[in-house]
């Protein structure tokens, strides 16, 4: 599908307003991100650390929960800034999440321009990998 660079820059602009948002007062590193959804909705999320480190929420978390709680859908465009206002790389843990709800065709805005899920998130693992997990705990029960 190819997304229109008007699309782009409204996403861009929303990552932008996201990241202003941002609750990120131990790494100072806010961020944002927005997409778009097969539906035409836009999704976005920023940041939201915590005292507890490891607690932190990235911002393609509040964007996923967005997506989810809005009824669902496929993303098809997405792009995340940091303060400088430019496309960050998502995290490996936000691929694997954006995986889930967008697929190997969704487009992502990188540094090293638009680039698809399949390459940033190669072999991924998904949800029909569960379907063998499911058929041993059913032997399991045997
Ligand atoms: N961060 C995100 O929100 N998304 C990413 O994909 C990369 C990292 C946040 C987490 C943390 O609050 C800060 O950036 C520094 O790692």
């Amino acid at each position: 599908m190819s997304i229109d660079p008007e699309v782009w820059s409204r996403l861009r602009d929303r990552a932008r307003e996201m990241c202003s948002k941002a609750y990120a007062p131990y790494s100072g590193f806010p961020v944002g991100a927005a997409a778009l959804v097969d539906d035409g909705r836009v999704v976005a999320g920023c940041n939201v650390e915590n005292a507890a480190y490891g607690v932190v929420l990235c911002a393609e978390c509040g964007l996923v929960s967005e997506l989810v709680a809005g009824g669902g859908g496929r993303l098809v465009a997405f792009t995340c800034v940091a303060a400088d206002g430019e496309p960050l790389m998502p995290c490996g843990r936000c691929r694997q999440l954006l995986w889930e709800h967008g697929g190997p065709e969704l487009i992502v805005e990188t540094p090293e321009g638009l680039l698809p899920m399949s390459q940033l998130l190669p072999q991924a693992f998904g949800p029909a990998h569960l379907a063998r997990g499911e058929m041993r705990i059913e032997s399991e029960h045997d």
